[in-house]
């Protein structure tokens, strides 16, 4: 995968529906890409599994939200590990296999016509460390938007409940609120016993629209 740094002067292009950065007219770029946006498609299909653990419905628009633990059937811990490549081609990780243990949950949001359009990858976990302004700028609110990663954390951790590991949505459904619906659902049914409140959430290594999602999701 090619990063987005700027190679729209060379003739890049952006697919609107694989999110793919590519060279028009750069057969090895174009072939890349063709084998990359048939497998997102595919990959995302999801005709229904004999057991699936609804863990919210959506009465409104016919979509639901599915729960997938590490000792589940291998159907469902092998689509979690391939919307997790998919959703590491995007944030810059490729290779990353997932290692689903016990600690991890899997979540699935997937639309009436049976088509997965957003995944979160989430984690036990006991603290984290707020994000901070960069304490070298002079305008922090401003180079806080441009900058890339990483960003500047406190040293102290703070008590936190669940780490969202990673959280994707499909391009083409971006900003209809998917990502907020994961969260909620999350919240309510991670733990036994209890919601998790916003800011206990904590985001691992947010990419800038991670960053400006998270920041509006949790009031921060
Ligand atoms: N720019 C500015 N604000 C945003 C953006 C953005 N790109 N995305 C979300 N928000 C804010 C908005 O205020 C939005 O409310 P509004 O649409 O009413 O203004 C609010 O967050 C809620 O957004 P949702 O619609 O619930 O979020 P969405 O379903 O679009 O998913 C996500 C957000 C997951 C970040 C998506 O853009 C995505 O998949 N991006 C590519 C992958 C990625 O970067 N994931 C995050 C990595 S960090 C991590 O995984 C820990
Ligand atoms: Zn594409």
């Amino acid at each position: 995968m090619l990063q987005d740094a700027g190679q729209k002067k060379f003739g890049a292009t952006v697919c609107d529906v694989c999110g793919m950065v590519y060279t028009h007219a750069d057969p090895i770029d174009e072939t890349t890409h063709a084998k990359f946006h048939a497998n997102l498609l595919n990959t995302l299909k999801f005709p229904g599994w004999k057991k699936e653990r609804i863990v919210e419905e959506f009465i409104e628009d016919g979509s639901k939200i599915v729960m997938v633990l590490n000792d589940d059937p291998k159907y469902a811990t092998r689509k979690i590990s391939e919307i997790n490549k998919i959703m590491g081609q995007e944030l810059g990780f490729p290779d990353i296999n997932l290692s689903f243990t016990s600690n991890y949950k899997g979540f699935l949001y997937i639309s009436e016509d049976k088509n997965i359009e957003g995944c979160c990858i989430a984690e036990s976990i006991q603290e984290g460390y707020r994000v901070i302004a960069d304490p070298t700028s002079k305008s922090p609110s401003k180079n806080s938007e441009t900058q890339q990663r990483p960003w500047y954390c406190d040293t102290e951790p703070e008590r936190a409940s669940i780490g969202i590991s990673k959280i994707w949505v499909y391009k083409q459904s971006r900003q209809k609120g998917i990502a907020s619906r994961l969260l909620d659902t999350i919240r309510t049914c991670f733990h036994y016993g209890g919601v998790v409140e916003r800011n206990e959430l904590a985001f691992s290594d947010p990419t800038p629209d991670g960053k400006k999602f998270a920041t509006k999701y949790t009031g921060a």
